[in-house]
């Protein structure tokens, strides 16, 4: 069975409820149809009934009647949503008024569902930037414990078996924080090892790359790796972790023995831990387009609830392997 078609199998048995804010969406629907068709979860959709109802007979999708549909103009949780709004916003002097007003919008209301324990989790961004699906979850369900940065990993399936476990590598951070210092990097490295083992359903063997292998250059940005390995041991004793290295020394075997001997995970590495946004998200997009590798997420992680985003590129498909990823992250992970 494919990694995909085991998560699919997790979520049918998890049976979680997922909200998906853009219903407005035609790919949405599509996905919300094929998910209630395969029972791989329950479906929440945020809009209005009669709109949901049309779109879908004009697709002939005939599963939608399963979703749950919440109206905002209409849901009776809505003062109550308001006053949890403005508490958890209390820092910020967030009014009735304003809170009211957030609430309108499908992303805010959803993640009050969530938060209120009317969702397990949620996906978005068919229709809507990566900050407008983020900034709302960054605000109410906030980051897990002991954790202070959200970050995105990509599963990445490669077509070449050598790498990884059997082709399969996890990335990050591909998708979210710009520039992480030394603990907000060691943050990264723990949350992706979680989402190898979790998602990936393999036991992480964490390279921190860098420019440098063990000293052979000496640059602050060489020391800030250094760190965030070290702190990482710290944080998660046992676990497979090593930098700062090289990207060649990190997956290739031949090359991690001779530039960082004695390395535990050195040339055997599973999981890609990137010194920044930017190195991240240019390995994934060049090691999809130019070695022809499956690029499944960004898987967000370092919430304190599963919520996931979408690129406004995604295909029907993409929605629903992502709502299977989400229900599976819902049981805690
Ligand atoms: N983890 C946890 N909380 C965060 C994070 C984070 N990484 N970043 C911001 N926050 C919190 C802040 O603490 C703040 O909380 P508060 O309101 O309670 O004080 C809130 O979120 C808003 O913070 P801002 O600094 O105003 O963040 P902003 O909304 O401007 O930006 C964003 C956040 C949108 C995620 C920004 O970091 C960003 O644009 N990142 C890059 C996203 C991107 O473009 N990725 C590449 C494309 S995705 C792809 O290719 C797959």
């Amino acid at each position: 069975m494919s990694l995909l078609d085991s998560i699919k199998e997790n979520a049918k048995r998890l049976n979680k409820r997922i909200v998906l804010p853009e219903s407005g969406e035609e790919r949405t629907l599509k996905a919300a149809n094929s998910l209630l068709k395969e029972k791989i979860c329950q479906v929440i959709l945020i809009g209005q009934e009669t709109a949901i109802y049309k779109e879908g007979e004009k697709h002939h999708l005939d599963h939608l009647s399963k979703a749950r549909i919440v109206n905002p103009a209409e849901f009776d949780k809505m003062d109550a949503y308001v006053d949890s709004l403005v508490e958890i916003r209390k820092s910020k002097n967030l009014s009735r008024q304003e809170a009211y007003q957030l609430l309108k919008d499908p992303l805010y209301l959803a993640v009050m569902m969530i938060k209120s324990g009317d969702a397990d989790g949620e996906v978005a961004g068919a229709n809507n930037a990566t900050g407008n699906v983020l900034r709302p979850a960054f605000q109410i369900v906030k980051t897990s414990a002991g954790i202070s940065v959200v970050s995105g990993a990509f599963l990445m399936i490669l077509k070449d078996h050598q790498f990884g476990d059997n082709g399969l590598v996890i990335f990050a951070d591909c998708a979210v924080h710009p520039d992480p210092d030394a603990k907000q990097l060691a943050e990264i490295a723990i949350c992706t090892a979680q989402t190898a083992r979790n998602i990936g359903q393999l036991e992480p063997r964490v390279a921190m790359l860098s420019f440098s292998t063990k000293g052979s250059a000496s640059h602050p940005l060489v020391d800030k790796v250094v760190e965030a390995t070290e702190l990482a041991k710290k944080m998660m004793p046992g676990l497979k972790i090593d930098g700062e290295l090289q990207a060649d020394a990190a997956i290739i075997e031949s090359i991690g023995n001779k530039k960082a001997p004695g390395s535990s995970i050195a040339g055997r590495a599973n999981v890609l831990v990137f010194p920044n946004l930017e190195s991240g998200n240019i390995a994934y997009k060049l090691v999809q387009r130019m070695a022809g590798a499956q690029a499944i997420g960004p898987v967000l992680q370092g919430m304190a609830a599963p919520i996931n985003d979408l690129s406004r590129g995604c295909s029907v498909d993409d929605i629903v392997n992502l709502v299977a990823i989400t229900a599976n992250q819902s049981t805690g992970n």
